[in-house]
């Protein structure tokens, strides 16, 4: 055991394993803390400022003054005994430390604060801590051989002692000052103009041990009525869904009507390439996991979108002047990597979105940076990505103005038949379906549409309904929206092939259309109050069931 424990820190500290290694190995008749094997895939750390992921790695970047981050909202250990923790540091250009926290500050930064720093410089460990009664940090250092990347640490509470390892050598040990009497809060902490890498966190005490982790992905449980859209939904095994954009969760009225009417959750803007992966090595799944968390503590489903769009597309990719190995690569990393996060997590992706004109001719557009430098095909690649990444979730084709019948649906519907055809792993078309009052849609081209599409055997889902509605608001054009929702949701439901309807946000209050087609209001479910419309009673009465 313990040569196979000498073996993996040796092969950690080569760095050979640091890419797909969760977890160093405990010590003898140690073992991990559960829950703890792999703080870093558990800890949320994305969305803490300055910290991002680029493959198994958090990434702190300092600017010109010493960055500390403490992640509060991450789980944390509340330690019995003995424990240690385990992690693989990489300082960049300078010094970095792992910052373990017992007592958060208070008031100022420093007062009460419990907290200590165990970092790697060029000569050994250089270790500091703070007892919460001044903002001066004692401050020890003990020579070792750093020139080994990353440098394997264990911190370990023994007793009275902490003992600090590198690649498994102890190289000293401090009397324990109590500052871990309840928590250990994770967080790192890199010196100016340098970037800390941590590609292995966990933790681990002797088998037996009461040490815990503190669960704690938080998340508001909103209060049901038992006779919102997604009760009746349910009921029928639909799904009613909302656009949502996680940083009006902290609205309350937006938060309960989410919660108590819907049963489905497309992220707005968050789970879009610029927003994802605002640069070639980084990721921030932050803004989508919120969705997702607050999703699951309210018994809700979530769609991704969107893997592949010519628009929100970061400058470093439309900027970057790729070749078409290269830009492929890229695509091929962000699906991996993007489908790989919720794997398991998701109903469905929009893999592509929008790739055909909005106007004729309807072709493949030639403004995409994805068709212009990889070719027609990245369309074939991005599905197969998806597919080989996540063999379950299901993968759709999404667009615009092809929901009834004309040019535009033929053409959306030829290529869904051509992918189908030619075994491109594509289960499903989604219709956006914003429609207008000079725009709306004839019930039977429709239906007629969706039947097609159920003959190629392809699910659909409406997935960004709104009605744009000409200011000012009247009682009539309320009654006209509601009138378009009642056709658009009658014959989804009559479609056995039409499984969810969402609309492109909850209220009018925060709807893209008054920026998108100024002069025009939302036309969304619920009023700028959250109150709902006539166009819900519309949807609520589809929903119902009809009395025999
Ligand atoms: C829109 C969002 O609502 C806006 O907030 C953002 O600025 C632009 O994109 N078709 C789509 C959606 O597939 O992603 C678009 O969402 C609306 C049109």
């Amino acid at each position: 055991m313990k040569v196979l424990r000498t073996l993996l820190i040796a092969l950690l500290a080569t760095g050979v394993l640091a890419g797909d290694t969760p977890a160093l190995p405990p010590r003898d008749g140690w073992t991990f803390v559960a829950g703890a094997e792999d703080l870093i895939a558990s800890g949320g750390w994305s969305c803490i400022s300055g910290i991002s992921t680029s493959g198994h790695n958090i990434v702190l970047t300092a600017g010109s003054s010493y960055s500390t981050q403490i992640n509060t909202n991450g789980p944390r250990l509340a330690p019995q005994g003995d424990f240690g923790v385990l992690a693989a540091l990489s300082p960049k250009s300078g010094s970095g430390w792992l910052t373990l926290v017992g007592v958060l500050g208070k008031d100022s930064w420093w007062n009460g604060l419990k907290r200590l720093d165990v970092g790697v410089t060029p000569t050994g460990l250089s270790i500091s801590y703070f007892l919460g009664d001044s903002p001066s940090a004692q401050s020890v250092t003990f020579d070792g051989d750093t020139s080994a990347d990353p440098s394997v640490l264990e911190v370990a509470r023994l007793g009275t002692e902490l003992a600090f390892s590198l690649n498994g050598a102890e190289l000293g040990r401090i009397e324990d000052p109590g500052l871990f009497a309840d928590a250990v809060y994770f967080g790192m902490n890199a010196a100016p103009n340098s970037e800390l890498w941590i590609s292995a966190l966990s933790a681990a005490a002797p088998a037996g041990s009461a040490t815990a982790i503190l669960p704690v992905p938080f998340s508001q449980v909103i209060p049901r009525s038992g006779s919102g859209l997604r009760d009746l939904a349910s009921s029928q095994d639909f799904l009613i869904g909302a656009a949502v954009t996680p940083g009006l969760l902290s609205n309350s009225r937006y938060a309960s009507t989410l919660g108590a009417e819907f049963n489905l959750i497309v992220p707005e803007n968050a789970l879009k390439f610029d927003t994802l992966h605002p640069a070639r090595d980084r990721y921030n799944f932050c803004p989508g996991d919120s969705l997702l968390t607050f999703a699951t503590a309210n018994g809700m489903k979530m769609r991704g979108h969107t893997l592949v769009w010519h628009q929100q597309a970061p400058s470093w990719v439309t900027n970057g002047k790729f070749s078409k190995e290269e830009l492929s690569e890229i695509l091929r990393d962000h699906i991996l990597t993007s489908v790989s996060h919720y794997k398991g997590k998701l109903i469905a992706w929009d893999v592509v979105n929008e790739a055909i004109n909005y106007g004729p001719p309807y072709r493949l557009r030639s403004d995409s940076v994805w068709g212009t430098t990889i070719g027609p095909d990245y369309i074939d690649k991005a599905f197969q990505w998806a597919r080989e990444t996540d063999p379950d979730v299901k993968l759709f084709y999404n667009d615009t103005g092809g929901e009834g019948l004309g040019a535009k649906s033929d053409a959306v519907y030829a290529l869904a038949k051509d992918l189908k055809s030619r075994g491109i792993p594509i289960d499903g078309v989604g219709l956006q379906m914003h429609l207008s009052f000079a725009n709306p849609i004839k019930p039977a081209d429709l239906a007629a549409n969706l039947q097609r599409l159920a003959d190629l055997g392809l699910e659909v889902q409406i997935t960004e309904m709104d009605v744009a509605t000409p200011d000012p608001i009247t009682p009539e054009k309320m009654a006209v929206q509601a009138g378009i929702y009642r056709d658009v949701v009658s014959a989804c439901r009559a479609a056995a092939n039409c499984r969810a309807l969402l609309t492109w946000g909850i209220s009018d209050a925060y709807s893209w259309i008054p920026s998108a087609r100024p002069g025009n209001s939302g036309g969304l479910l619920f009023d700028q109050q959250f109150q709902p419309k006539a166009a819900y009673d519309a949807v609520k009465t589809v929903l119902t069931p009809q009395q025999p």
